[in-house]
């Protein structure tokens, strides 16, 4: 049987990129599996978080799921910190993963970054946490932006390793969903940097809770270059994706006419073939209009969730205590493998 986990940072400013390479993914999943969509606040905090932000910005990422379309009565959505699972069992996967293969993980790298020494021992560990939270359920499938594959790859090292050294078939090789036309979207002044919650320039990326005119100011300002707009010759011979070297040559307007492709959802193919020779100040516009018009009523509703952080609590608990009628006996069994006496 296939199961779904994904999870989100509250760590501020949900962008384009956290809702079309993964959010919106989410909802389309709830017809056909039993889904469970976690926000990692103890992956927040692997970094500093000032404790109040940090709980305004949990109530965000629930509202944002909320308003993009995951329904709490059909999937189990929740908080990670309130469910003991998720750390307890990441203590067990730290004696299982090697430091080897946490040196080899570039987000760690590019967290940390010069300040090495001074990094949180959390962030290093960050990944063997990320397989606990899959794992805790037993989940097959998991949706993620395309920044997230050598995390799940070490996912599925920690599980083979587990039921290799413990000689069980416990826990499932997770399989990553990768999908739609803009699984890593780019920052919209630099198209060789991805699209953060974590650049300073707010011109960089779309908030889910921007309004209509910071929306359309921010794609009317995003950096292009001076030629036409490129046609269906750029696409590699598979007929789906641009060509490396032509996204390389031009990654502003690719990045851009792959936000309206997912935004539109239609192929690249299509939106190459529509937008063939046109200059950038009329595309723009069109862009412009389409982002107003898809992210505009999942913004506002947003604000009207975050309005009211009692219901996003009640849901959030009730989320918790089916989530870990589920992790429990799992972290039992985790247990009763490897030896520890349970109560
Ligand atoms: P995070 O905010 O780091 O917890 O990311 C939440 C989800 O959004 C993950 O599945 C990421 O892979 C995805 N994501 C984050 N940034 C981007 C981006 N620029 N383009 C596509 N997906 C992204
Ligand atoms: N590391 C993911 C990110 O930054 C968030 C995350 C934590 C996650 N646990 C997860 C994603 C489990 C998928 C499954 O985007």
């Amino acid at each position: 049987m296939s199961r779904i986990f994904s999870g989100v940072q509250p760590t501020g400013d949900l962008h384009l990129g956290n809702y079309l390479g993964a959010i919106r993914n989410f909802v389309g999943l709830q017809d056909d599996f039993e889904c469970l969509y976690c926000v990692v606040d103890l992956h927040a905090i692997t970094v500093w978080q000032d404790p109040e932000k940090l709980a305004a910005n949990t109530r965000e990422v629930a509202a944002a799921f909320l308003a993009a379309g995951i329904d709490p009565t059909r999937s189990i959505m929740f908080n990670q910190s309130q469910v003991p699972a998720h750390a307890e069992l990441a203590w067990i996967f730290n004696c299982v993963a090697r430091v080897g293969w946490l040196n080899r993980m570039t987000q760690f790298k590019e967290k940390a970054g010069k300040h090495r020494e001074n990094a949180s021992v959390g962030l290093y560990v960050y990944p063997n946490l990320m397989a606990a939270d899959i794992l805790a359920y037993k989940a097959t499938h998991v949706p993620v932006g395309e920044d997230q594959k050598q995390h799940l790859e070490l996912t599925r090292d920690i599980a083979i390793k587990f039921n290799n050294d413990f000689d069980v078939e416990f826990l499932p090789v997770v399989e990553p969903l990768i999908f739609g036309e803009a699984t890593r979207v780019m920052s919209l002044r630099d198209g060789s940097k991805k699209m953060s919650k974590s650049d300073p320039s707010d011109y960089s990326r779309i908030n889910l809770t921007d309004g209509p005119d910071d929306i359309a100011q921010k794609i009317r300002k995003a950096r292009t270059d001076a030629d036409a707009l490129p046609g269906p010759d750029a696409l590699a011979s598979d007929g789906r994706h641009v060509e490396a070297a032509h996204e390389k040559a031009r990654p502003e307007a690719y990045n851009l006419l792959s936000i309206y492709a997912a935004l539109a959802e239609q192929s690249m193919a299509v939106t190459l073939e529509q937008f063939e020779g046109a200059q950038f100040s009329s595309f723009k516009g069109e862009l412009a209009d389409l982002s107003v018009a898809k992210l505009g009523p999942i913004g506002e509703e947003m604000q009207r969730l975050m309005a009211d952080p009692g219901h996003v609590d009640g849901i959030l608990r009730d989320g918790a205590a089916r989530a870990n009628a589920i992790a429990e006996p799992v972290l039992r069994e985790a247990h009763e493998i490897v030896g520890f006496l349970n109560p």
